[in-house]
């Protein structure tokens, strides 16, 4: 499909006052998506100008998960702070790089929605060393401290409770990805007018695919219904599925979900048994929630194999999950394959 040539070019700030009017997503909503999105603009820069900013490369420090934080992961958190802080409808963030949730001083005053903001500033940073693709994803909850205190117990809500998720993906190009609850709209960084542009509306996942995306080097750690769902992929047009199927790894989440709303696919990064006290090893509430969010917005459906996605419980802002998502009938499948195995 040519999004380009049926799509006028809208800007995202024109586009965000529309859905105020069009969608009532509450101003103070649009605040935060803005400065969101200028963060993305300026992360995009700084993952550009790393080399010569004397930022990429590691920082020598770790972050809550025990990672080696790279110059950018910490240059990222740093802008993406700096750009919301000053949104007044903003009490609160959590972020892959901050141990503790932080909490924004701004007075709940006017009685209009207030929000917090998880994020994971810089994904797939492993990619920088090989100038391959990063980016950014990020979540929105209502919270309702109405006058309290907010404390890490307000961000403990399951993902159904989204008021907004999106990602940046600073590829070939820079995109901004962004769902309200209304579908999923694509924006496309102009230089010429340094702003997003709408090139990609309302995308829609295929349902059919052949393509999926996991790393193959930890098929010995899997549950079996995925060892299953993978050994009869791997079999091609002589084995159960009648078909041959292609498989792809990025090692950047962003870059992998932005690949299956292009032309569909599945994504698994599975439970596994490398690290039993752990559940997977994507985060729960800023990578796994918001990528569940605006895949099922387009349609597509997400799973930890047992349980959908957003309808976890967390108990922890920077918990681990299981996560199978993408093309719907494919996501069926290994939920059935769950199933038969839990059954037998
Ligand atoms: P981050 O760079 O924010 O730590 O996230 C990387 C994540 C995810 O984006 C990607 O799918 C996965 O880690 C890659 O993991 P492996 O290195 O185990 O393949
Ligand atoms: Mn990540
Ligand atoms: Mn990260």
């Amino acid at each position: 499909m040519n999004h380009i040539a049926t799509t006028q070019h809208i800007a995202l700030s024109s586009f965000l006052s529309n859905a105020t009017r069009e969608k009532q997503v509450p101003a103070g909503l649009i605040a935060l998506i803005k400065a969101v999105a200028d963060a993305c603009s300026s992360i995009a820069t700084a993952v550009e100008r790393g080399v010569f900013d004397g930022s990429s490369g590691n920082a020598h420090s770790e972050n809550v998960h025990g990672e080696a934080q790279k110059k950018l992961d910490v240059v990222s958190n740093d802008i993406m702070i700096g750009a919301v802080e000053p949104v007044s409808s903003l009490r609160g963030l959590a972020s892959e790089e901050l141990e503790s949730v932080q909490v924004i001083g701004h007075e709940d005053s006017d009685g209009s929605p207030d929000y917090l903001l998880l994020f994971d500033p810089l994904d797939g940073s492993s990619n920088l060393e090989i100038n391959g693709i990063v980016g950014s994803i990020f979540s929105v909850l209502a919270t309702s401290a109405s006058g309290g205190v907010i404390d890490e117990s307000h961000f403990l809500q399951p993902g159904v409770k989204q008021v907004c998720a999106g990602y940046a993906i600073y590829g070939a190009t820079t995109m901004f990805v962004l769902t309200t609850g209304h579908g999923v709209d694509g924006f496309t960084f102009d230089g010429e007018s340094a702003s997003f542009v709408l090139t990609h509306p309302q995308l829609q996942i295929p349902e059919n695919t052949r393509e999926f995306a996991i790393n193959m080097s930890n098929e010995r750690f899997w549950e079996e219904p995925v060892r299953r769902y993978v050994r009869e992929c791997v079999a091609g047009a002589s084995g159960p599925r009648q078909a041959n199927f292609n498989m792809r790894w990025i090692a950047s989440m962003v870059a992998e979900v932005h690949r299956i709303l292009m032309r569909g696919g599945v994504f698994l990064y599975p439970r596994d048994n490398r690290i039993p006290q752990l559940a997977g090893r994507l985060r729960l509430t800023y990578e796994a929630n918001p990528m569940s969010f605006i895949v099922e917005q387009a349609g597509g459906m997400s799973t930890t194999g047992e349980t959908p996605i957003m309808e976890v419980q967390p108990d922890d802002v920077h918990q681990r999950i299981p996560v199978i998502l993408g093309s719907r009938l494919e996501v069926e499948r290994l939920l059935r394959y769950h199933h038969e195995a839990a059954a037998a």
